[in-house]
């Protein structure tokens, strides 16, 4: 059921469409979908109510952004490469305004230099990753807190 306050957009950037053919030893080997079903478990356990987007375009994403005040209550982000140098979408994040966590499904600490870097660096709760899908249950345990809605 949608409640006032409880939806959190689950954000998905650049090469999330081909999930399942990405490194399984980074990224698990399930594809989006199944990624996004696990997500919509965990988010209802939540007390929250989910909604998906994916795309491959850099200002569909922005656009999808500048909507998000009206759409949802909060979000999770994972912006794949962009997260490491895309400035407009984490201004797009800024203006969005709402609490926001910031999912990665490998350890991007511990991979290559440039995925250190976080454009959302300081607009986010939190920064989770290397948890792989875990991680997004915890970003929803975080949402869920600062937003009041659990459900036990
Ligand atoms: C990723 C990590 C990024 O560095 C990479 O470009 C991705 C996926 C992750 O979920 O681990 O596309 O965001």
């Amino acid at each position: 059921m949608t409640t006032a306050h409880n939806r959190v957009a689950v954000l998905h950037g650049v090469n999330f469409d081909i999930l399942e053919r990405r490194d399984p030893s980074f990224y698990g080997g399930r594809s989006l979908s199944e990624l996004e079903h696990q997500i919509e478990g965990w988010a209802r356990e939540a007390g929250l109510e989910p909604l998906f987007f994916q795309t491959n375009h850099e200002g569909e994403f922005v656009e999808y952004m500048h909507r998000l005040p009206e759409l949802a209550d909060s979000s999770i982000v994972n912006a794949g490469a962009w997260s490491h140098y895309s400035r407009a979408i984490a201004d797009a994040l800024d203006v969005a305004g709402l609490p926001a966590v910031e999912v990665h499904l490998s350890d991007v600490e511990a991979r290559e230099e440039w995925r250190r870097l976080s454009v959302f660096d300081g607009l986010v709760l939190a920064k989770i990753c290397g948890k792989g899908p875990d991680g997004y249950r915890e970003a929803l345990e975080l949402l869920a807190a600062e937003l009041g809605t659990s459900a036990g």
